[in-house]
This record gives C-alpha cells, sequence and structure tokens, in this order.
C-alpha cells in the first residue's frame, strides 16, 4: 500500500483498495482519489484496474486526460460472456484482496467489475462501499440493474447521487445509517475539467460550429445486438443527420454488431456537415468538448445523461427506461425509447426549441469525493 507516510502511533491509517475497470469507472474514481491523496496520513490506497475495458482509447486515455495515477494492480481480464468475465475478476481480485488486507474497497458504478469486486470482498469479510449506490432501472434485461442490486444488498456504505436513489434503498429495506447522500462524483469531474475543455480546438480542427451537430453514443446491448432494432435507430437517426450532422464515437461492440449486420452503409456516408460521422471512442476532454457545444445528444448511456443535465444541453435518450430519473425530472433529459418514429419526434421538438430548461440537482456541486472521503475517516 502507497502513501505510507508518517503513521500515527494509535492511529493506522485506513487501507483502502480502489476498483475500476471500465470506461465509465475512471471519471468516477479520479476524484475519490485526488481527495484521498489529501490524507496521506490517514489513508492508504491502491488502484486496481480490473482490465474489463483494455484498448488504449477505452482506457488509458482516460487516465491521461485525468491526471489519474497508473494502476498499482492491473488484473488483465479482458472482454468475456459475463459468467467468464465476472468470475475472471473474481478470482484474481481475491488474491489481490488476501495479499493486501484492505481495511475497505471500494467501488463505483454499476459494470461486471462493480458487482464482481464486491461479492469477493465481502466473501473475505472486507467492507465495502459503493459510490453511485441506489439507482434502479426496474429493468431486469439490463445486466447493470443486476449488478446494481447485488452491489448494493452486500455494501456496508452506500453513497448516493440523489433522493431517488435514497428512497429505492430505503423501500428495499436498508437501514439508514448505511446510506449517506453525497452527490455525484461523475460531476465532480466534468465541473473540474469542463474550462480546460472548453479551450480545445476541435471545431476548427473538425469544421464544426458550436450548436449546429450533435453528438451520439449507443453500445446497450438492447439497442445493438439485434439487427432489426439497430437498423431501425440508424435509420431515425439518419434522417435527423440530413438536417443536423451526428458526430458518432462509436464503441467497440457497435462496431462489430454494425459491421456484422451488414449495416455499415448508414455511417460515415457523408462528411463532418452532413450525415452520420464515426469516429473511435474519444478522450474525456474532447466528448466534454464536443456534448458542451453540442444542439443535442443522443445516447443510451447513463451517465452522459448526467452530464448533459449539468451542462444544460438537451438529451434524447434511446431507452424505455432510466435509472437516473432525475435528469428527467429537473434535468434535460427525455426517454424516448428505440423505436424510429418516437426518435424523430423527440428530436424535432429539440429543432423547434421545445426543450426542457432543467437545473442541476442537489449536490452535485463538485464536493461529493470530498463528502465520501470525509465521511469515511469519520467512521474509521
Ligand atoms: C460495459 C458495461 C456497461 C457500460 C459500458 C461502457 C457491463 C455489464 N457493461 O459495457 O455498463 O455502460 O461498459 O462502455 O459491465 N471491447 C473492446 N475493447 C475494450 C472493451 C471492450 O473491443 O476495451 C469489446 C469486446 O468485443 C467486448 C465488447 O466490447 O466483448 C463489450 O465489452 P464489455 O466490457 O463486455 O461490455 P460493454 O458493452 O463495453
Amino acid at each position: 500500500m502507497k502513501n505510507s507516510s508518517s503513521i500515527c502511533e494509535n492511529l493506522r491509517p485506513l487501507r483502502i483498495i480502489n476498483v475500476v475497470g471500465a470506461r465509465p469507472n475512471f471519471m468516477k474514481m479520479a476524484p475519490i482519489i485526488e481527495a484521498m491523496n489529501r490524507h496521506p496520513e490517514r489513508i492508504q490506497h491502491l488502484l486496481v484496474h480490473t482490465g474489463q475495458h483494455y484498448d488504449e482509447k477505452m482506457s488509458q486515455a482516460f487516465f491521461n486526460d485525468l491526471g489519474m495515477p497508473k494502476p498499482d494492480i492491473d488484473l488483465e481480464v479482458g472482454s468475456g460472456s459475463h459468467a467468464e468475465q465476472t468470475a475472471r475478476i473474481m478470482v484474481e481480485f481475491e488474491k489481490v484482496c488476501l495479499r493486501e488486507k484492505p481495511d475497505l474497497v471500494i467501488v463505483v458504478g454499476d459494470v461486471n467489475s462493480t458487482m464482481a469486486c464486491t461479492i469477493t470482498a465481502k466473501k473475505l469479510g472486507i467492507r465495502v462501499a459503493h459510490v453511485e449506490a441506489g439507482l434502479r432501472s426496474r429493468d431486469m434485461a439490463m445486466p447493470e440493474e443486476i449488478n446494481r442490486l447485488c452491489t448494493d444488498v452486500l455494501c456496508d456504505y452506500l453513497f448516493t447521487t440523489d433522493r431517488f436513489a435514497n428512497e429505492n434503498l430505503r423501500r428495499e429495506g436498508v437501514p439508514e445509517d448505511k446510506i449517506f447522500f453525497v452527490g455525484n462524483v461523475m460531476i465532480d469531474t466534468l465541473l473540474k475539467h469542463k474550462e480546460m475543455a472548453g479551450r480545445l480546438d476541435l471545431m476548427d480542427r473538425w469544421g464544426l460550429e458550436p450548436c449546429k451537430y450533435a453528438t451520439l453514443t449507443l453500445h446497450r446491448p438492447s439497442n445493438v445486438d439485434e439487427r432489426e432494432t439497430l437498423e431501425g435507430i440508424l435509420e431515425a437517426l439518419t434522417e435527423i443527420a440530413h438536417g443536423l450532422p451526428i458526430v458518432f464515437p462509436i464503441h467497440p461492440r457497435t462496431r462489430k454488431m454494425v459491421e456484422q449486420f451488414g449495416l455499415s452503409s448508414y455511417l460515415n456516408n457523408g462528411n463532418r456537415v452532413q450525415g452520420i460521422w464515426t469516429t473511435e471512442p474519444l478522450g474525456y476532454l474532447e466528448f466534454l468538448h464536443l456534448n458542451m457545444n453540442a444542439r443535442m445528444v443522443l445516447t443510451d448511456s447513463g451517465g452522459l445523461q448526467e452530464e448533459t443535465t449539468v451542462l444544460g444541453v438537451p438529451c434524447i435518450t434511446l431507452r424505455e427506461n432510466t435509472e437516473r430519473p432525475i435528469t428527467c425530472e429537473e434535468g434535460t433529459n427525455v426517454i424516448v425509447g428505440n423505436r424510429k418514429e418516437n426518435i424523430l419526434a423527440a428530436a424535432r421538438k429539440v429543432l423547434q426549441g421545445d426543450i426542457a430548461r432543467g437545473r442541476v440537482p442537489e449536490k452535485w456541486d463538485g464536493q461529493a469525493a470530498e463528502r465520501i472521503v470525509k465521511i469515511l475517516l469519520s467512521q474509521k
């Protein structure tokens, strides 16, 4: 364990393993590590990367952009079926826990790594904290919903982002003293990097004009793993892109499915001022820059619903439900599903200026990680 500077006689530092695995984890963990580093004498921490995401652009690029320390340990589990990936993470993470003997493991989000490391640590009697607890889509067809439920039922500290999450946990019988409403660590990262991202020269380099394009992300199995669904979505997007070019940093899963289904002709058939323009997955700062300046964002991601709410950019979510209803209630998000006519109707509304203005939810103020560390230190 590092950061083991002066250890007070009666105050053994808290030994923590922080876990990341997939792209949406990195921007959530970065501010937590930063906040921990402000207490070197009280916290020793290790960063474990499970290797769920491993491509340079899905992983290392984020460490660079966010100024995150290199992981101390990389489990290098890679891709596989859910069972294969989860099992590999558990086998490898168990060895780390046995060797390092942490007092606490911290997991973030809802990916397979989150659940796998929670189960492993709990079975070894190690306390676990879940950051972004209590989110529920009530859609058991989503692997993430299963991950969220399994993780929350086991965790000792449930750090929540909003009042809906608090309510969900209460309804599930979680004792009040385990629930800590701290705000949104992903927004800590966004607020910290917004100015830096704003200074990039992407508009010039890519020949885009602010508010004259949309951005798109698409990777949910429910949207991309069936030909008919994916083609319907691409048809709708093509129609939107006649009037408003769409920049689409394409996820590896989606690229694979587009090619497998023979749908590549929908992509890159125009240029950046017309059509759907795909790019490799982008780094954190470039993508934030694009979203800040976009007329609208179309997505099936979870985190982007929250980021657009804070940026005040209209978000059209191509899913039937959301685990983040606060972004619809207070923010700029609308849930439209994946049927062509509904996607088109929602985009038309935004283009006509019929958009939810929204406000920033409570405690999405850049201080969430600081609150988390304060709570951990007070409960030692
Ligand atoms: C995972 C998360 C999802 C999250 C998403 C963000 C789970 C169940 N899913 O989905 O919640 O929103 O990450 O991106 O944990 N691949 C690569 N390079 C990589 C990683 C993946 O090529 O670095 C390809 C592989 O073919 C892999 C496929 O993408 O099989 C899917 O990756 P996986 O991590 O299983 O799920 P995601 O769809 O990325």
